[in-house]
């Protein structure tokens, strides 16, 4: 078993992470989970606190923290942009309503043991990378750790449940074929953070990965050089292919998600009128039973909030092969192990 000891550590991206590490986060989430489940106690984190910050809504992230710090004897403390003085970077502050961020993190680092930030989309004006540097100035100026609850390159929370609904699902990881697939959506409004996640979390397990998508959803370029060097050095494959029925057949896990079209690299925000009209042109990637009955019996995975009747039929995520809500409910055992660890 792996152990490494993660005290004090930012958990921003899984990329600043290594495998013994990230199975240590996932051993300890598991542990957690069957203390929970048989009763035991596992109160690790009494008296700590926890400061989150969303700048965007939510309804897995915000509950799963708050319950787990609750679950360990701490206390979770939730921040709204509005509520408090909006944490704002320099140069972007208004006066008498913003705070600046080197100041809220040395504030709530004198108070409470760690900071987690959710931020992306419509708050970093759909600027790619924008969310991600508001986290790591919370990080550079916080004498506590920093979580990423979603920016809008990782949401590695969701990638430590995802790895674990794959692992209880089908055991050992190795060689198994990873479907990350774009689906369609009526709203172009979808950050590029859980894929990227969701494909970084398995270049660490040897899965033989598969990105689909329609030609213009590109992802970041680091984030797939990232992967194409991480299964060099942990095993496993990476493909990048434009047709959904391809990328589908032999699979062991689906995982189709919407996502937007926007420049990866600073040279402006995304377009909606240009990501509407490439969304509407790919409708048919939906997942449909038809397509469910390419794969190999696969798991149908999903972050949820999915959109019903675009991404996703009823009959498959309803369907005996969905392991969406067992996948949410993985959201509170993860966080837990890493809290647990990092805090
Ligand atoms: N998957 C996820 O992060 O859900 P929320 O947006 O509800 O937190």
């Amino acid at each position: 078993m792996a152990s490494t000891d993660l005290r004090g550590r930012d958990f921003i991206t899984l990329m600043e992470f290594d495998r013994e590490e990230i199975e240590t986060i996932l051993d300890t989430a598991f542990d957690l989970k069957r203390k929970l489940i048989r009763g035991e106690p596992h109160k690790l984190l009494d008296g700590k606190t926890l400061f989150m910050l969303f700048y965007n809504t939510s309804l897995r992230t915000r509950n799963s923290f708050e319950v787990g710090m609750q679950q360990l004897g701490g206390h979770a403390i939730f921040l709204q942009p509005g509520a408090v003085y909006t944490p704002a970077l320099p140069g972007e502050e208004i006066a008498y309503t913003t705070e600046r961020v080197s100041d809220v993190a040395r504030v709530l680092s004198e108070m409470g043991h760690g900071i987690a930030i959710r931020i992306y989309g419509a708050k970093t004006g759909w600027m790619y990378g924008k969310g991600n540097l508001l986290i790591r100035e919370f990080a550079r100026w916080a004498r506590i750790p920093v979580i990423n609850m979603e920016d809008d390159m990782y949401h590695p929370c969701q990638a430590l449940a995802d790895l674990m609904v794959m692992i209880e699902k089908l055991g050992e990881l190795r060689g198994k074929k990873f479907v990350m697939s774009w689906a369609y959506s009526g709203s172009v409004e979808k950050p590029l953070a859980v894929p990227q996640s969701a494909i970084i979390a398995a270049s660490f397990f040897g899965m033989d990965i598969t990105l689909a998508h329609p030609k213009g959803f590109d992802l970041d370029p680091n984030v797939l050089n990232f992967v194409e060097k991480n299964v060099k050095r942990y095993g496993g494959s990476f493909r990048v292919v434009h047709d959904m029925d391809e990328a589908f057949k032999d699979a062991d896990v689906v995982y189709p998600k919407s996502w937007t079209v926007q420049p990866t690299d600073g040279s402006g925000p995304m377009d909606p009128e240009k990501a509407k009209e490439l969304f509407e042109a790919n409708k048919h990637w939906i997942t449909t039973k038809e397509k469910m009955e390419l794969t190999n019996g696969a798991i149908y995975m999903h972050c949820l909030p999915a959109d019903r009747g675009m991404e996703v039929t009823d009959e498959v995520i309803d369907g005996p092969n969905s392991v969406v809500f067992e996948e949410a409910g993985n959201r509170l055992h993860a966080q837990k192990g890493l809290l647990a660890l990092i805090l």
